[in-house]
């Protein structure tokens, strides 16, 4: 299982310090929570916190589009050469175009679907994502408690990726922990983010090889 720690549950008083140790501690990612109090309620940050998380940060950005105008998003993120960029389906009324405009940064594309949002709505996308995130609670705050029927999407999910002999990964998004992480795995999910389980262990090293 690779691990993506959201940094919303960091300290921000002392980010670049805690992007340095949860990266020694061997995470697979750095899961970047970007929110616009339009989409979701909550405001998180922008491209002044993104740039010195970026410089310090040794392992690849994952951001996390929770936005409106996820095409001015897009364009004002991809300086930082993420490997990742997720966007909310339920907020784009032009996917594949995003997809293509995310593509051709040479960044990974990956769609978002909340949790009351159906697969069927990646019918003719998949075969162009990189990555599907499923949130496993609704976005807006870390340290919400799991919602189950998410493993059962993600089974159906990786059924989807078999059948037509994709690549494309699984990240699961929301409350994940020690508790319902293997459950994920055998589901066939790739990638957990995790916020408050991982930033809450007083050793990142071990509440990393826990998940893993
Ligand atoms: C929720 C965010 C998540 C969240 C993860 O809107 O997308 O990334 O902060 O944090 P935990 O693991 O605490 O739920
Ligand atoms: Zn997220």
């Amino acid at each position: 299982m690779k691990i993506s720690p959201s940094i919303l549950s960091a300290d921000f008083g002392r980010l670049n310090e805690e992007i340095r140790a949860i990266c020694n501690a061997g995470c697979d990612f750095i899961h970047v929570d970007v929110m616009d109090g339009h989409f979701v309620p909550n405001h998180t940050i922008g491209p002044v916190v993104v740039k010195s998380v970026a410089k310090v940060a040794t392992k690849p950005l994952d951001i996390h589009l929770m936005v409106q105008n996820n095409t001015f998003f897009v364009d004002l993120f991809a300086m930082f050469e993420p490997e990742y960029i997720s966007f909310h389906i339920e907020e784009e009324k032009h996917p594949h175009r995003l997809i293509q405009k995310i593509k051709d940064y040479n960044i990974k594309p990956a769609i978002a679907l909340n949790i009351h949002t159906p697969l069927e709505i990646l019918d003719y996308l998949l075969e162009d994502l990189d990555m599907v995130l499923l949130m496993s609670v609704n976005p807006g705050f870390s340290g919400q408690k799991f919602i189950p029927s998410v493993i059962e999407k993600a089974r159906k999910l990786k059924t989807m990726i078999n059948k037509k002999g994709l690549k494309t990964l699984i990240e699961v998004d929301g409350g994940v922990n020690n508790n319902n992480v293997k459950e994920l795995k055998h589901a066939g999910v790739d990638i957990v983010v995790s916020g408050n389980y991982v930033f809450s262990n007083p050793s990142y090293r071990y509440a990393l090889s826990n998940l893993k």
